[in-house]
């Protein structure tokens, strides 16, 4: 069976993590690609290099041209600006969809038949960037958020609860932003549900410190987190690839779902070999349900502005 071919648009930090996470997984042949010149090529001869320490059986070939990307299963889109201390992911909209518009223009061209997973902020308006110019199935084009969310809320209730984070499922939803939604009455620990183990004031902190994990590292680092965000995005290639059928929050399209009536945004769905094969429909309380619609008419308004953009 012929391997796995995944583009990496950007050789920045999230984009060369991706890169080196999906080659060491095995996901299959990764193409970095980014413009600026040498950026990718030595980046992926690094990680060639580092075979020689840690054998992987994935190959990453760096280049700044997209004949190399042709026919790619997977382009997992980095290739956006990072905000900088005392930014809002928001503040990334007109130069990122410019970006993210080029970018898909291209993707058209050499992988039509690819997923598209989006990683630049503001992330549910760029992958609905992604979906408008591509014109691919809404099931085709999703954004990498969920995992990343879900991811830290974990990290904060394991380490309270000084208990393995792979036990820990949190759901989340709504926009990749402040007003994200995280679900603790759905999050369990090894099937525990999180209110039997933690006080509610306990559960807000977290909540709190997830919807602003972003900005809490872009103060310590001066750029965007990077590591979470790339195992995130691999991951969701990885349960298309391997068509695990995966439970995992992502920015996907929403229509009649939760009554969003056409936007992308962050639910939790089931990802398999046809991409977006379902989003599951939980049954949100009051206050949950309008958590989520102050979030959706957030990111409609955001869109409503890079319409008169793209
Ligand atoms: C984050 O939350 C980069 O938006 C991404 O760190």
């Amino acid at each position: 069976m012929s391997k796995a071919k995944i583009t990496i648009v950007g050789a920045g930090n999230v984009g060369a993590t991706a890169a080196y996470i999906a080659a060491s997984r095995g996901l299959g042949d990764v193409v970095l690609l980014d413009i600026v010149q040498g950026l990718a090529e030595g980046k992926a001869l690094d990680m060639a290099q580092a075979k020689g320490v840690y054998a992987s059986a994935g190959n990453v070939t760096g280049t700044t041209t997209w004949d190399l990307t042709a026919s790619s299963d997977i382009v997992i889109v980095t290739s956006g600006l990072a905000r900088k201390p005392g930014m809002s992911r928001d503040d990334l909209l007109a130069k990122n969809a410019g970006i993210v518009k080029s970018v898909t223009e291209q993707i058209v061209r050499t992988s039509p038949n690819s997923f598209i997973i989006v990683v630049c902020n503001p992330l549910d308006v760029m992958t609905y960037v992604a979906a408008k110019v591509s014109g691919f199935k809404k099931n085709k084009v999703m954004g990498m958020a969920g995992a990343l969310d879900s991811a830290r809320f974990a990290c904060f209730v394991a380490e309270e609860l000084k208990c393995d984070i792979g036990d820990v499922r949190g759901v989340l939803m709504g926009g990749h932003g402040d007003d994200m939604v995280p679900l603790p009455r759905f999050t369990s620990v090894a099937g525990i549900p999180l209110a039997e183990l933690m006080p509610q004031d306990r559960i807000d902190v977290h909540i709190e410190r997830a919807r602003k994990g972003g900005i809490e590292i872009v103060n310590l680092l001066g750029t965007s987190a990077y590591y979470a965000p790339a195992a995130g995005a691999v991951k969701m290639a990885e349960a298309i690839l391997n068509d695990t059928r995966s439970i995992i929050s992502c920015c996907a399209y929403c229509d009649k779902e939760y009554a969003i009536g056409g936007a992308f945004i962050g639910v939790p769905v089931v990802l398999g070999a046809n991409g977006v094969e379902k989003v599951i429909q939980l049954d949100l309380n009051k206050k949950e349900s309008a958590e989520l619609a102050v979030s959706v008419a957030h990111v409609k308004e955001l869109v409503s502005v890079v319409n008169t953009m793209i």
